[in-house]
C-alpha cells in the first residue's frame, strides 16, 4: 500500500509553537525538513484545521522544539490530540519562555523561525521558514515518528485517556528534574575556554562579529550551560 511505503520516511517529532494575541499556542508536528543552507531553510507542513497554522499564517513567525526520545508520553499527546483552538496547551504542560517564543524545556535544540513563504494546498499549508535562531542544543537521541508508530504511541493513547478521565496532568510532567538547572540558570559559555557571558546586552544581542575576550572564538562557540 502506498501509505505504508511512505512511512519507509521517518522524521523527529516537535512542538511548533506560536504567539496568538495574548497566549501562545502549539501543535505537534512530524512534516518538518531543513531543506536549504544558505540560507538556512526549513519547511513545516501544517494541516489545515490547525489552530497553530492560523496564528502563524497571521504572524509569519513560529518556533520549534525537537523533543527527546525520553519525552514524558503526556506531552505529545498534549500537543498532538486536541487542539488550541479549544485548551490552553501551555498551562497543562509548563513551557519555558524565552525572547518572546515558547518552548519545551526538556527539548533536544530549540529553532527560531520566519517564514519567508508559503504554499496552501487542500491539506496542508507548507511554510517555507529561515532559521533565526538555533541553540540549546543537546547531542541525546531524538524521538523519531518510527518510534512513535512503533512503540510510543500506546503509551501517549494512555497518558491521554488518563488525563480525559481524571482531568489531571501526569505530576511528573512540570517538575525539574534534581540537580538539573533551568534555562533562567544556565548562562551562555564559551565551548573552547569555558568563559561565561554575564554583560548587560543580552547575549543574543551582540553583534554577530563579537568574539570571546578571553579565547577570541566568536558567538558561535558559546552554548547555554
Ligand atoms: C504523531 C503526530 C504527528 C503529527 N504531525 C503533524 C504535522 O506534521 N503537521 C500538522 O499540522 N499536524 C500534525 N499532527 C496533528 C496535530 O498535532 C494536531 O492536529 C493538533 O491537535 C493541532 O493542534 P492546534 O489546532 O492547536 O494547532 C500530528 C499529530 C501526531 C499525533
Amino acid at each position: 500500500m502506498q501509505q505504508d511505503a511512505l512511512f519507509a520516511i521517518s522524521n523527529g517529532l516537535y512542538v511548533l509553537s506560536a504567539k496568538d494575541q495574548n497566549r501562545y499556542v502549539g501543535s505537534l508536528v512530524d512534516a518538518v525538513s531543513q531543506v536549504a543552507i544558505q540560507p538556512n531553510l526549513l519547511v513545516v507542513s501544517c494541516m489545515n484545521n490547525s489552530y497553530t497554522k492560523e496564528v502563524i499564517l497571521k504572524t509569519g513567525e513560529c518556533a520549534l522544539s525537537v523533543l527527546p526520545a525520553d519525552v514524558n508520553p503526556f506531552v505529545v499527546a498534549n500537543f498532538g490530540f486536541q487542539s488550541s483552538k479549544t485548551v490552553d496547551k501551555w498551562k497543562l504542560v509548563r513551557g519555558l519562555e524565552i525572547n518572546g517564543n515558547m518552548y519545551i524545556p526538556q527539548s533536544l535544540a530549540k529553532i527560531v523561525l520566519k517564514v519567508t513563504d508559503k504554499h496552501i494546498y487542500k491539506s496542508h499549508t507548507l511554510f517555507i521558514a529561515e532559521v533565526k535562531e538555533a541553540f540549546d542544543y543537546r547531542n541525546d537521541e531524538p524521538l523519531t515518528y518510527k518510534m512513535y508508530r512503533d512503540e510510543f504511541k500506546n503509551k501517549v493513547m494512555e497518558a491521554f485517556e488518563r488525563y480525559r478521565k481524571t482531568g489531571q496532568v501526569p505530576s511528573e510532567i512540570n517538575n525539574q528534574p534534581k540537580g538539573e538547572k533551568t534555562m533562567e540558570e544556565k548562562k551562555w559559555t564559551c565551548i573552547v575556554c569555558g568563559y561565561v557571558y554575564d554583560g548587560d546586552v543580552p547575549f543574543e544581542d551582540l553583534p554577530e562579529d563579537w568574539v570571546c575576550p578571553l579565547c577570541g572564538v566568536g558567538k558561535d562557540q558559546f552554548e547555554l550551560r
